[in-house]
């Protein structure tokens, strides 16, 4: 079957990583890339396209579909430009910096007939797959809370990710992300209402700090909190921590690392509707914190999911070769988009924000 021929804007870290998966990737032709800095092209792999400019790529007819790998202020302006050349289109996240950059890239891709779709590819990240897992199998029974963090120690943020214009900031970058996949996780489940503390702590234009509280018509919490600058003095190779906890009524879920280790922890003596009457624990009688019963914890293993960064790209092809559906939807992102917005002003305004 003919290969879907992808070529990419901008060869910057993300323009590599899809270099490394893209050019052996079954289904797909790698073409080649465009880059408005001509010095990030010199190391792209011989044998493909470098183009001399971002319209020579769009107008390349043996070009089928557009990557969008630059700076997230450029998203717009290319996806339109390749959109209206006729191109597909597959945009890096955020797809935009604004719902109404999202309403016009949707518009025209839409009138001019092309595919559109964003690279949300950590739907397929482990951790996230098993929690996601653990949550739906319903072994916790009633979830209540589902905390994602991500923490990087001794870190600063570089180039243009510093600067509010050029789309910086980590609710652009890594917000994007961990929004997506708590939303992706409760499918259908209305958003009731979002609170925020975003900070600056180091940065002087962007966020480099936040913590989201949202508060689902199911009646879980989520909370997504991340910092780029903690500091820690015995890092070594582990420059990051990724937690998911997520608690239930049954059962406690502890996922820790990208390629998670952890466990399930239950109990085999169920405290329900609990009386009020006093009962003697190992450490005396009943306390809130006091340890279980002897013999009562049990801790299962996690299961194990068979995720990849590559089933993105593996869904892309059947999708665009109409086999299925595209995983990404320009609803879901645009979802994504409102909820950073009402996360935004619940951090200007220090107030809950109602979001559906
Ligand atoms: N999906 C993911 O996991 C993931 C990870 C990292 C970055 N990204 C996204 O990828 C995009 C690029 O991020 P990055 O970290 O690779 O940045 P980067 O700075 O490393 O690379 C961006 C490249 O785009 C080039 N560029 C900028 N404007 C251009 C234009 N108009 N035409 C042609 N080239 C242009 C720059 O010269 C640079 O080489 C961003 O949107 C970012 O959010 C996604």
């Amino acid at each position: 079957m003919k290969p879907v021929r992808i070529a990419i804007i901008g060869h910057g870290f993300m323009g590599h990583e899809h270099e490394k998966m893209l050019t052996k990737f079954p289904g797909i032709q790698l073409m080649g890339y465009a880059d408005k800095d001509p010095s990030q092209l010199e190391d792209v792999t011989p044998g493909l396209k470098r183009y001399p400019s971002d319209e020579a790529l769009i107008n390349d007819p043996e070009v089928d579909v557009v990557l969008i790998a630059a700076n997230n202020n450029q998203h717009h302006d290319l996806v339109l430009q390749a959109a209206r050349a006729g191109k597909d289109v597959l945009c890096e996240k955020p797809v935009a910096m604004s719902l109404s950059e999202l309403d016009d890239m949707e518009a025209v891709c839409k009138e001019c007939g092309v595919k559109f779709t964003v690279h949300h590819q950590r739907r397929f990240d482990p951790d996230f797959r098993t929690a996601k897992e653990v949550y739906d199998s319903g072994t916790l029974g009633d979830v209540y809370t589902i905390k994602s963090s991500l923490y990087g120690f001794n870190g600063n943020m570089h180039d243009w990710h510093v600067y509010k214009s050029e789309g910086g900031g980590m609710l652009y970058d890594w917000g994007v992300h961990l929004l997506d996949q708590i939303l992706w996780m409760l499918p259908g489940v209305k958003l009731k209402t979002v609170f925020a503390d975003i900070r600056n702590v180091i940065n002087f234009e962007v966020d480099d700090y936040f913590k989201i509280l949202m508060r689902f018509e199911n009646n879980i919490s989520a909370e997504v909190e991340l910092g780029t600058y903690y500091l820690a003095d015995k890092v070594q190779d582990k420059w990051f921590e990724r937690h998911w906890f997520v608690g239930g009524n049954r059962g406690t879920a502890y996922v820790d690392g990208f390629f998670p280790e952890g466990k399930i922890v239950r109990t085999s003596h169920l405290l329900e509707n609990v009386s009020g009457k006093r009962t003697m624990t190992a450490a005396g009688p009943t306390r809130s914190f006091g340890p279980a019963p002897e013999g009562t914890i049990v801790t299962e293993p996690l299961p194990q999911v068979d995720t990849r960064h590559e089933n993105y790209f593996e869904n892309y092809v059947r999708a665009y070769r109409g086999e299925e559906d595209f995983l990404v939807k320009i609803p879901e992102t645009r979802r994504v988009l409102r909820l950073m917005d009402a996360v935004r002003e619940s951090g200007r305004t220090g107030r809950s924000i109602d979001f559906e």
